[in-house]
């Protein structure tokens, strides 16, 4: 498995969400380029109902690619998305609600897809957390360990 100390400045962020998630994505994806960032926005880009799954596809998809080195992914609870995503033995999505969550999921887990619920999380809250995650090494050791373990299922 693939696994990333820090994600880099210069690494493309992918961000994907359903009708739950597109307000969200917006700010976040606006967030991000403000910072100099280079994204690939997967969609959904309008409000019509959508189907999760084929977002967190687009992502996995984009993963294993190289077309991005890490992602976002946001439905209405997040929930829904993130048990989508981590069916890819390639991703590891966390789901989070707060800075101490991206934080630890980047230190311990080495996430690399990030995961909000847009309709459980302010933007305030989840632009911190993204730069939390975009900011926090993996720290590798015990946790490489783990990590290892859970791609050897
Ligand atoms: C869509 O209405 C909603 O079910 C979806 O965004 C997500 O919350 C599912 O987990």
């Amino acid at each position: 498995m693939v696994t990333a100390q820090v994600i880099g400045e210069s690494d493309i962020v992918a961000l994907a969400c359903d009708h739950g998630g597109l307000a969200l994505k917006a700010v976040l994806k606006a967030t991000l380029e403000e910072s100099g960032r280079s994204v690939l926005d997967l969609g959904t880009h309008d409000g019509s109902s959508v189907d999760y799954p084929v977002y967190a596809a687009r992502m996995a998809e984009a993963l294993s690619n190289g077309d991005a080195a890490c992602g976002i992914l946001i439905c209405g609870t997040g929930i829904g998305i993130s048990i989508a995503a981590n069916r890819y033995p390639h991703i590891r999505a966390a789901l989070v609600h707060d800075a101490f969550g991206a934080r630890l999921c980047r230190q311990h887990n080495d996430a690399n897809v990030l995961v909000f619920g847009g309709r459980t999380t302010g933007e305030e809250i989840a632009k911190d957390c993204l730069r939390l995650f975009l900011e926090t090494p993996f720290e590798g050791g015990r946790h490489q360990r783990r990590v290892d373990m859970l791609a050897s299922k």
